[in-house]
């Protein structure tokens, strides 16, 4: 097993399912872009049997995205094999992602079918794919929760009718890092022809997990992620591509593993895809929101204004982000009001800062922020 992590990106597919989004084929194609520009390696386009616009989404997609797998999801049906491989022709590297439920849970009350002849369905699937594109993932849907010796059925069965990726998707957002981790370890030990194909772990957010279990699975022994920008997605989300990445890049030394993603172009891109889906990224989500490089406290102030890496494992730098922040409020100290000032242009004997400082608490303790405007009526109102 190598140590390079595959980045699958399906903000486009998975994403767009988020409650309230929908990407026309201009929009897509803007996000299409920047993903090659990050650097990810496969970009699943849409799901094309879907509906007319979807079809048109990937076929462009296919068309216009160079350097990189354009991917579309089918169902394990001929209609929807055929419809995506139409959809993929113009694609430099196209990829089939088919599958089916796996868990009883699905098999009874979504697919009404038995373990074996969703098993038949599946390879079948598979081996049409097979005949369109030399690339085939196969999702084992609600992998999570199914009995893991049928899991190791479909595995061994899917890769020998020719899946060169398994994707082991939690669907439900069930599992909890420790158990996702054996899930896709033990299926690599024990299914006779994994070293055939490569694993993917597809994680959803339901219990705040996804971050979590899509890096068990790598340490499990995956070797491609599925993520979203943001961590948009059906209900809770997808497991978000710049948490996943940031790990891996932050704690190298831990994970041993490297993938392509340009982490410069992380906060760019967020800010694309928030602003073409609607959907606001939260103030404290890590990596990209806006309180990430941001301190308030006076203690933290003096820290990282001491020395960064006092309270920052990340360089916003590195995701693109220009400095760390220093916000002023009833927490903040002397040390954090002189700098906000010193950035104004502002310096001021000891005796004059104290009187500053303690009008500075005043305002401070009435508004949730102190603005530089606030700092400078301030240093009027003293002078
Ligand atoms: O969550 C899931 O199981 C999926 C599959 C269709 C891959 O999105
Ligand atoms: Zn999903």
């Amino acid at each position: 097993m190598g140590n390079r992590v595959s980045v699958f990106d399906t903000t486009l597919r998975d994403g767009e399912q988020s409650p309230g989004v929908h990407l026309d084929v201009g929009q897509k194609v803007e996000i299409g872009m920047a993903l090659v520009d990050l650097g990810v390696d496969v970009i699943e386009a849409g799901f094309p049997i879907s509906s007319p616009g979807d079809f048109e989404s990937v076929q462009t997609l296919s068309k216009e995205l160079k350097g990189v797998t354009v991917c579309g999801l089918t169902r394990a049906l001929a209609k929807d094999i055929e419809c995506a491989a139409e959809a993929l022709k113009p694609a430099e590297r196209a990829r089939i992602h088919t599958g089916l439920g796996v868990s009883e849970n699905h098999l009874q009350y979504k697919l009404k079918m038995s373990r074996d002849q969703a098993l038949e369905a599946g390879v079948n699937a598979v081996k049409l794919a097979r005949n369109f594109v030399d690339d085939v993932e196969y999702f084992m849907e609600d992998s999570g929760r199914a009995d893991r010796e049928y899991v190791y059925r479909v595995v061994e069965a899917v890769i020998d009718a020719g899946a060169t990726v398994v994707n082991v998707p939690d669907t439900t957002g069930y599992t909890y890092p420790q158990e996702y981790h054996e899930l896709i370890s033990n299926i690599i030990e024990r299914v006779p022809n994994s070293d055939k194909a490569v694993f993917s772990c597809h994680c959803h957010n339901d219990l705040g997990m996804a971050t979590a279990n899509t890096l068990a699975g790598v340490l499990g022994g995956a070797r491609q992620v599925e993520v979203t920008i943001n961590g948009i997605g059906e209900r809770a989300g997808n497991t978000s591509l710049e948490e996943v990445v940031m790990a891996l890049k932050i704690r190298a030394d831990y994970f041993k593993v490297n993938c392509g993603i340009n982490a410069s172009k992380l906060l760019k891109i967020s800010h694309l895809v928030s602003r073409l889906t609607g959907m606001m990224v939260q103030r404290n989500k890590a990596v990209v929101g806006a309180n990430a490089y941001a301190h308030s406290s006076g203690i933290h102030q003096d820290g990282v204004l001491k020395e960064r890496s006092t309270y920052e494992i990340i360089d916003p730098k590195m995701v693109g982000a220009d400095k760390s922040e220093i916000i002023l409020t009833a927490r903040s100290g002397r040390h954090g009001v002189k700098h906000r000032l010193a950035e104004l242009g502002f310096s001021f004997t000891e005796e004059r800062f104290e009187k500053i400082y303690n009008d500075f608490l005043g305002v401070a303790d009435k508004k949730s922020e102190v603005t530089s405007e606030d700092l400078r009526d301030l240093v009027e109102t003293v002078h």
